[in-house]
């Protein structure tokens, strides 16, 4: 078995304090990616996306950010997904970002609610035709047969979608937001004595305190 027991880092880069906290977390967040670009980060808006069953059996896995605004974060995926129908029963979700190379995390837990009809559609046709085709000829997280069938699918669909001067959304495809109640920024520190400051919404406002690491 591989010892993992040794791998240990500190870190060093940054610091966190209170007084450089913007007082919207959601411009703090804006800052953060900003930086993450900046830095290089491969594939900044990757984020791992946690939601459960109605009963409270957990799953995660990673999806894209593809915009944050005042009200939240935005993602697209297939609704009927594992992570679509979770949603549907249990409307809440977490998301970090890991940034290890810039030893930063960003944890978010909100409210998760669908995007509009017309949102979902701007974006969709927003996408490359092949992903378009893509959405239409796979059907996430359901058990297929083969790679085979899957490829099949897509050229079956290729075929019926190029005569369409635009694509039609599927409508079991389109976007979530997750709005959210609380945020939270860590910076790696020597010592494991990492920074933590958390934002809590509190009706309009946004609470800000630090959390022992
Ligand atoms: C870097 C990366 C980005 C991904 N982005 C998305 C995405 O934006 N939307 C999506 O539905 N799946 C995305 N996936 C695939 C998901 O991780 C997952 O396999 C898929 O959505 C099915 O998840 P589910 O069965 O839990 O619903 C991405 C995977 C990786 C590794």
């Amino acid at each position: 078995m591989t010892d993992l027991s040794g791998f240990r880092k500190e870190y060093l880069s940054s610091v966190l304090s209170e007084s450089q906290m913007e007082s919207d977390p959601m411009l703090q967040f804006e800052q953060w990616m900003e930086d993450a670009i900046r830095f290089g980060m491969p594939e900044p808006n990757a984020m791992i996306l946690a939601t459960s069953t109605r009963e409270g059996k957990p799953s995660a896995r990673c999806v894209l950010l593809k915009e944050s605004n005042e009200r939240g974060f935005v993602f697209f995926t297939n609704y009927q997904s594992r992570k679509g129908r979770e949603l549907n029963a249990n409307p809440f979700a977490a998301l970090v970002f890991d940034w290890h190379e810039m030893e930063r995390q960003i944890r978010i837990e909100g409210h998760v609610e669908k995007l509009s009809e017309k949102e979902s559609d701007v974006y969709f046709h927003s996408r490359p035709i092949s992903s378009q085709i893509g959405a239409w000829a796979s059907p996430q997280s359901q058990i297929i047969d083969s790679r085979e069938t899957l490829d099949n699918s897509f050229c079956q669909y290729e075929k019926k979608l190029t005569d369409y001067p635009s694509i039609p959304r599927p409508s079991y495809w389109g976007g979530f937001i997750v709005i959210p109640y609380l945020i939270e920024f860590w910076q790696g520190r020597p010592n494991r004595l990492h920074d933590r400051i958390v934002y809590y919404r509190n009706d309009e406002n946004w609470q800000i305190n630090r959390l022992a690491p």
